[in-house]
């Protein structure tokens, strides 16, 4: 990683993106200040305003800006779908063929931040916990699957053609013309398959977690989710101590309703690891808590999974543990390990404490009182 001047400090692209991105950033700097990380912030444009005003959510000046710091930190954006996103463009921009895509998703695969990290941690006192023992670690692969963005509609023909020349149950949907039919391609690689097994156990080794659990559909999804469920195999034989169990996704998330205490660290795809990670940060007391990192080789960027919750925007009322959480693991991947505990302690503290609270959690505290409570116990 090339570093644009070599003072003392980490550089941290700061992108507060779309609407509550805003409110959990300011308490972001609250705890990173009274933490006293040794770091310069620099802040990025990226999200919806930027869509609207110049056809790109992610401008290259912000990627520039990634390409010289360490990591970044990231608030929430605004996705909406095709046709809503081209009428909310400034009115030279309509009409030109501009597609709005996820800058988010953008940025893991120009970034190769190949591995989503998503713990699930009940911390006790949480009223909103659904049971008090849980811990999921959530791997979700971060740049294939369903989110490669190679996708048709309409369909064209050469498409169809060459795909029932090799696959004659192509032949199925002759009957539906190709402006009603659309395509998106699960293209799944060994070699992901295989970097986020690894990542999953290595995790499973450093934190001493009790198993790793793939969760595919390889009894229908035979081709994609096949070869993942077969690379997870290989990549678990290297790792004996560790207890490695099978899923399917359906079952998956039947199972972590009824005995999620049973699981430890889960890995799988991106669109099933979009899925279950929602709904395990649900059992632990939501989106509010819900912590993310997008990881690769030589930077990664931090984000709570939450959206951008337009409606609460500047009202300073969405909890910001989730982002507190996420500093936690920008700390530990950046080494900063002290910092990283003692920021999980004031954590789990001033939720156990119970006394500030914001409103999903039944309390009347704004977001910011709820950073200050954190750093005060810092
Ligand atoms: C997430 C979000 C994103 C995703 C959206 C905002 C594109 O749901 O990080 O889980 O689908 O990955
Ligand atoms: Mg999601």
């Amino acid at each position: 990683m090339t570093k644009e001047n070599d003072v003392a400090g980490y550089r941290i692209a700061w992108m507060p993106g779309d609407g509550v991105g805003n409110d959990v950033m300011e308490a972001a700097r609250i705890v990173l200040d009274k933490i006293k990380l040794d770091a310069h912030y620099i802040p990025a444009d990226i999200g919806w305003e930027f869509w609207k005003m110049e056809g790109n959510p992610l401008p290259d000046r912000t990627i520039e800006i990634l390409k010289n710091t360490d990591c970044a930190l990231f608030g929430a954006i605004t996705s909406k779908p095709k046709e809503e996103a081209e009428k909310e463009l400034v009115p030279e921009l309509r009409g030109k063929g501009l597609v709005y895509s996820s800058p988010i998703v953008g940025l893991r695969q120009l970034f190769d931040l190949r591995t989503n990290l998503r713990p699930c941690k009940a911390y006790a006192g949480n009223p909103l916990n659904y049971r008090d023992d849980i811990d999921l670690t959530v791997f979700r692969e971060n740049t294939e699957d369903l989110y490669s963005g190679v996708e048709f509609f309409p369909l064209p023909d050469e498409v169809r053609a060459a795909i029932k020349k090799h696959n004659k149950k192509m032949g199925r949907f002759d009957w539906s013309p190709s402006d009603k039919t659309a395509l998106s391609c699960r293209i799944i690689t060994e070699k992901a398959s295989e970097n986020i097994a690894r990542a999953a156990f290595e995790y499973a080794v450093k934190y001493g977690k009790s198993s790793v659990t793939i969760v595919e559909k390889p009894n229908v999804i035979r081709e994609t989710s096949g070869l993942m469920v077969r690379t997870a195999r290989k990549v678990a034989r290297e790792y004996p101590k560790i207890p490695f169990w099978e899923t399917n996704i359906d079952a998956m998330c039947m199972w972590l309703i009824k005995n999620p205490q049973d699981y430890s660290v889960l890995v799988t795809s991106n669109m099933f690891g979009d899925i279950i990670s929602d709904l395990a940060a649900q059992l632990v007391g939501g989106l509010g808590f819900a912590s993310s990192g997008n990881i690769g080789d030589n930077y990664a960027v931090f984000e709570p999974t939450h959206g951008s919750a337009p409606k609460y925007a500047g009202q300073y009322k969405v909890n910001p543990m989730a982002t507190l959480l996420t500093i936690k693991l920008m700390l530990d991947w950046l080494g900063e390990i002290d910092k990283a505990d003692s920021l999980e302690n004031a954590i789990a503290d001033v939720i156990r404490d119970g006394k500030i609270r914001t409103y999903d959690m039944g309390g009347k505290n704004t977001t910011l009182e709820v950073a200050e409570a954190v750093a005060a116990r810092l």
